[in-house]
């Protein structure tokens, strides 16, 4: 892929520039360029082993590439991990969505990033079940998701709520 485009960054979300990735002595991408302007949608087309999940990888944080760069939002990123990604507003959707089925529809939303509190001696930290159930309630409600309560195990919801939920929990 090659990148047409003029070296200029502006009004872009995210550009790479000649992303090279190698596994060992394996060279997965060999000079990737791409560029994505705001509200974009750009679909990567490849053969089985190409290199397309490794791209994504890359952008999202989960690997670093062996040479070139990153620009978000016309920044040179040196992407250091997922949650750095993430922070920067980039986050993969998997087809698989990754919710533990059995927990509850709030519990899922706030799993790995539950919101604590300090206790009296400001040594131990609760997680506050009151106000996840409350922020969840809301947000469920901003995205247009519907449900009788946030107590509900996501194995109750459809398919599609249950890609809302994946969804927010991506952002
Ligand atoms: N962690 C890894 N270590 C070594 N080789 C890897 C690693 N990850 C991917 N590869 C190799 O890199 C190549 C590209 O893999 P990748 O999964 O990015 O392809 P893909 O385009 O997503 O393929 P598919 O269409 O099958 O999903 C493959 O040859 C794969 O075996
Ligand atoms: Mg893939």
């Amino acid at each position: 892929m090659a990148d047409t485009q003029a070296a200029t960054t502006t009004g872009l979300a995210l550009r790479g520039d000649n992303l090279v990735k190698r596994f060992g002595a394996v060279t997965v991408l060999d000079g990737v360029s791409l560029t994505l302007g705001q509200g974009e949608i750009l679909g990567v087309l490849g053969d089985n082993g190409a290199g397309k999940s490794t791209l994504v990888k890359i952008l999202t944080g989960f690997h670093q590439q062996t040479d070139g760069k990153l620009y978000v939002h016309g920044d040179e990123t040196l992407m250091r991990s997922v949650d750095h990604a993430r922070s920067l507003g980039i986050e993969c959707m998997y087809q698989d969505i990754a919710l533990v089925n059995s927990l509850s529809i709030y519990h899922n939303m706030f799993l790995n990033r539950e919101i604590v509190r300090s206790g009296p001696s400001r040594i131990l930290r609760f997680v506050d079940h009151k106000q996840m159930r409350e922020r969840a309630a809301q947000l469920l409600d901003d995205i247009g998701v519907h449900v009788p309560s946030v107590d509900l195990p996501v194995e109750r919801l459809s398919v599609g709520q249950r890609q809302a939920i994946a969804g927010w929990h991506a952002r």
